[in-house]
């Protein structure tokens, strides 16, 4: 039988573990064509989480034509509307009505179509020369997809990517397309989240409030329990509930963390599954990522990298400016601290999590806190 738990792209819903509730208010939301912005700490399961929302729509055969897109290799307006069309063109049937008239459409951009070397998915090359004929051919996109019998929901998936456009005021313009949109609801999504909320968040920018939020915490403990232990079961493997505790704890249940150390787990496993298993397979991850927490390491001042070792020991801190944790890690003074936070915030590094009006903060890849907390 194959890993079950798989740490790469969604596969199937038997694979996916939960996530109900936050599906139920996606779906709704886009029935009733209410835009979305999907927030969360980096590798909790957002891309996932799309993945198995259009998996849904498609398998209840819901009303609505769903279409992703992940922009996060976009550098520029052309690869934006680039990336776009090609994600439309394999997402709607092309002997479908829609996709005949989009094929139409297209023509009428003088395309050329590429097949991607690798995969074979064909691509759309378009040749736009200046920004105003790119921002007229986006907004013909939209208003094609705007413009069909049938709601259309586009994801677009590491959003904040618009930042990075050489051309300015990227985000304004989309806003100014998309406001006029009906029949297009949109779901917004990326990694960097002090970004995303800065754009969906920030009184001072276009998409300012413009969307509903769904907030993806942490799996529920219990339900990701049972998934683990069922999935070991089924495939012939007899896990104690003492063994699913220490991944829990030991990943602090965060999902990325969770899956690849299971699947290390049941790659090793004969049988029986126990604790001394699991720690074992916990040694060989962090055996194996060392090389690249070494160069972490190369890339950070010492003042961030001591940070960081300081936080790894607390596993989760709060009282970041105490006196006592200054002292306690040898960190100097408040000042040095505060300007060290947001750097490593930005790189994503740190996460930053306010639950309540409290802030506390914790190391964004568990396994580098575990070996922080390890060798130092
Ligand atoms: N509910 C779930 N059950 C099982 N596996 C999951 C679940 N959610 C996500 N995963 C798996 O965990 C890994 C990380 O999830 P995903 O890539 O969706 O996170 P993300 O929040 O989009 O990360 P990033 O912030 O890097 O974009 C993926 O391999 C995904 O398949
Ligand atoms: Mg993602």
């Amino acid at each position: 039988m194959d890993n079950p738990f798989i740490f790469r792209v969604y596969q199937t819903k038997e694979l996916f573990c939960d996530r109900q509730e936050e599906l139920k208010t996606l779906i709704t939301n886009t029935l009733s064509g209410a835009d979305t912005t999907l927030i969360a700490q980096r590798r909790i399961g957002k891309t996932g989480l799309i993945y198995r929302l259009i998996d849904e729509i498609r398998f209840e055969k819901l009303p609505v034509l769903p279409i992703y897109v992940d922009i996060f290799a976009t550098r520029s307006l052309e690869d934006f509307v680039k990336t776009l069309s090609t994600a439309i063109m394999n997402a709607i049937p092309e002997k479908s009505s829609i996709g005949k008239k989009f094929a139409k459409f297209i023509r009428s951009l003088r395309p050329l179509i590429t097949y991607d070397p690798l995969t074979s998915t064909p691509q759309i090359q378009l040749t736009l020369q200046s920004e105003d004929e790119q921002k007229q051919t986006l907004t013909g996109l939209l208003t094609f997809l705007d413009n069909q019998d049938k709601k259309i929901l586009l994801a677009i998936d590491e959003f904040q990517q618009v930042r990075e456009y050489q051309e300015k005021n990227v985000e304004a313009m989309l806003r100014t397309i998309i406001q006029t949109l009906k029949n297009v609801t949109f779901l917004y999504c990326g990694s960097k989240r002090h970004m995303m909320l800065d754009i969906f968040g920030g009184e001072r920018n276009p998409f300012y409030r413009s969307t509903a939020f769904v907030a993806l915490q942490k799996l529920n403990r219990d339900v990701y329990a049972e998934f683990i232990t069922k999935h070991f079961r089924d495939g012939g493997f007899d896990i104690d509930n003492d063994a699913v505790a220490y991944i829990l704890d030991w990943t602090r249940g965060h999902t990325y963390f969770t899956q690849r150390l299971c699947h290390t787990v049941y790659d090793m496993a004969h049988g029986k599954v126990d604790v001394a298993l699991v720690k074992q397979a916990a040694a060989q991850i962090l055996q194996s990522d060392s090389v690249v927490f070494g160069q972490y390491q190369q890339l950070l001042t010492a003042g961030q990298w001591n940070f960081l070792i300081a936080i790894a020991k607390e596993g989760e801190a709060s009282l970041i400016t105490s006196r006592q944790f200054l002292r306690k890690y040898h960190l100097g003074n408040p000042s040095s601290v505060s300007r060290i936070v947001p750097s490593l915030v930005e790189k994503n590094l740190l996460d930053e999590n306010i639950v309540d009006g409290k802030t506390t903060y914790s190391l964004n890849d568990v396994f580098l806190s575990r070996w922080l907390e390890e060798k130092y």
